[in-house]
């Protein structure tokens, strides 16, 4: 495929909410409230917004900027930049395992949101049902695996044909419905949040700082929610900037997609601590922890029924995005490198997912591992080496090129420091205090 039929962006306003549509997803919502509650709420949030900008966002500007430049896959990219040879396309490889083990259980927890829709559908969110069996609802549907494993092989087959079918172009068309419209139900659940009683805990549970929350373990997943909310450190990123175009820039549009999906996951965290406290939820209570909370505070809406479709139709949409530039990566690796059909591929990968999604949809455990291994390992490994090769290897003329001429162009040093050092520097010491390093 030559570089002028890849398509580009519409605008630059719709790269943002491509990307951002590709960003925004589970992560925000169903992720971010649940490591936040696990991890101590304000310690965790803390660590998340310093990360975000010193590490997350220089990355996230590296990724976009490989992809822009080389217009290329992530393996491609590497190939490119460097030569064919490249040990920098390990960045690729890796990649492509951590997309494989972070759609298997992501298509499981898509999967709880169509069970979330139907149970809507048959009346669960209006108000002539009762508190104690909406809560229950999760907690069923745990323990059924065959319901779980049929609904997460359907968010499969809906994310195969997709790439399948090549409709990715269109992609940003619904990018640019979705996005308003999500923030639009959050800050409607954000208005009901903050008038039930448990507005002021919720608040105090995120903003109130507490030093003693601070473990090895709650940097830890702080860094790993950072990378994995932002898409980085497997090549996501990149095959979204090698469809920008020449004049788009890379630094403000990068900026503009950290800032939504930082956004997003907020806004959702101040819709959903509110709503555990009031309906006395344990914070900590894990993966289930919207589908528990949530599900009773529609009950209480006037609108209850359409309210609760509504959000779980569009958590659900945005579980797509994200999925479809998981397979993506995936696809395009092993079309490149191996010369495969992409149908097949896609169709191949995608069913290899569903396989290893069932071990997740059975076993907690199972889950658990894909879960953190992916997002607090191998991402954060991933988006050191992308880091690096951007900040030594490539060369500065062409990542001089995205700041020279715009107003941007007093931050080049700024950046190139925080991805030659800052960042690598700070996912080191991540792991080191991890290891108990620094006890
Ligand atoms: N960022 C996506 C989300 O928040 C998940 C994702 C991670 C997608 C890595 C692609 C790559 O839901």
């Amino acid at each position: 495929m030559t570089n002028t039929d890849r398509g580009q962006w519409r605008s630059r306003m719709g790269f943002i909410l491509a990307a951002a549509g590709g960003a925004v997803g589970l992560g925000n919502i169903w992720k971010f409230p649940y490591v936040a509650g696990m991890n101590g709420g304000s310690a965790f949030l803390l660590v998340y917004l310093v990360l975000i900008l010193f590490l997350g966002l220089p990355v996230l500007i590296a990724e976009v900027m490989l992809g822009k430049a080389t217009q290329r896959n992530p393996v491609g990219a590497f190939k490119a930049l460097d030569h064919e040879k490249s040990p920098w396309r390990m960045i690729g490889f890796m990649g492509v395992l951590a997309a494989f083990m972070i759609l298997s259980f992501y298509s499981v927890v898509a999967g709880w949101c169509i069970e979330f829709i139907i149970q809507g559908a048959k009346g669960a969110y209006s108000s002539s049902s009762s508190p104690e069996d909406v809560q229950k609802l999760f907690a069923a549907l745990t323990s059924s695996p065959s319901k779980q494993i049929l609904y997460h092989g359907i968010f499969i087959s809906m994310t195969i044909a997709i790439v399948y079918a090549g409709v990715q172009s269109g992609l940003q068309r619904v990018c640019e419905v979705l996005m308003p419209l999500l923030i639009v139900i959050l800050i409607a659940l954000i208005v009901f949040a903050m008038k039930q009683e448990g507005w002021q805990k919720g608040v105090r549970f995120l903003l109130e700082p507490d030093a003693s929350k601070l473990t090895p373990n709650t940097i830890l997943a702080a860094m790993g929610q950072c990378f994995f909310s932002l898409s980085l450190g497997m090549g996501a990123m990149l095959t979204y900037g090698s469809y920008l175009r020449k004049e788009d820039n890379v630094v403000s549009s990068s900026a503009w997609v950290a800032v939504m999906d930082t956004g997003i996951a907020l806004l959702a965290g101040f819709v959903i601590f509110p709503i555990v406290f009031t309906f006395g939820v344990e914070p900590a209570a894990g993966p289930g922890l919207v589908f528990v909370s949530l599900p009773g505070a529609f009950q209480q809406l006037p609108a209850g029924t359409i309210a609760g479709i509504g959000f779980f139709v569009l958590l659900l949409a945005a579980a797509v995005t994200s999925a479809i530039s998981l397979l993506e990566v995936i696809a395009a690796y092993f079309v490149d490198e191996f010369k495969m059909d992409r149908r097949k591929v896609s169709i191949g990968f995608g069913f290899l997912c569903f396989l290893i999604g069932i071990g997740c949809a059975v076993s907690g455990n199972f889950f658990d591992i894909l879960d953190k291994t992916s997002s607090n390992y191998l991402l954060p490994i991933g988006a050191l080496l992308i880091s690096m090769f951007a900040g030594w290897v490539l060369k500065r003329e062409i990542a001089q090129s995205d700041f020279k001429d715009t107003k941007f162009a007093k931050l080049f040093g700024l950046w190139l420091s925080s991805v030659r050092f800052i960042a690598p520097v700070l996912v080191v010491l991540v792991f080191l205090n991890k290891l108990g390093v620094f006890k």
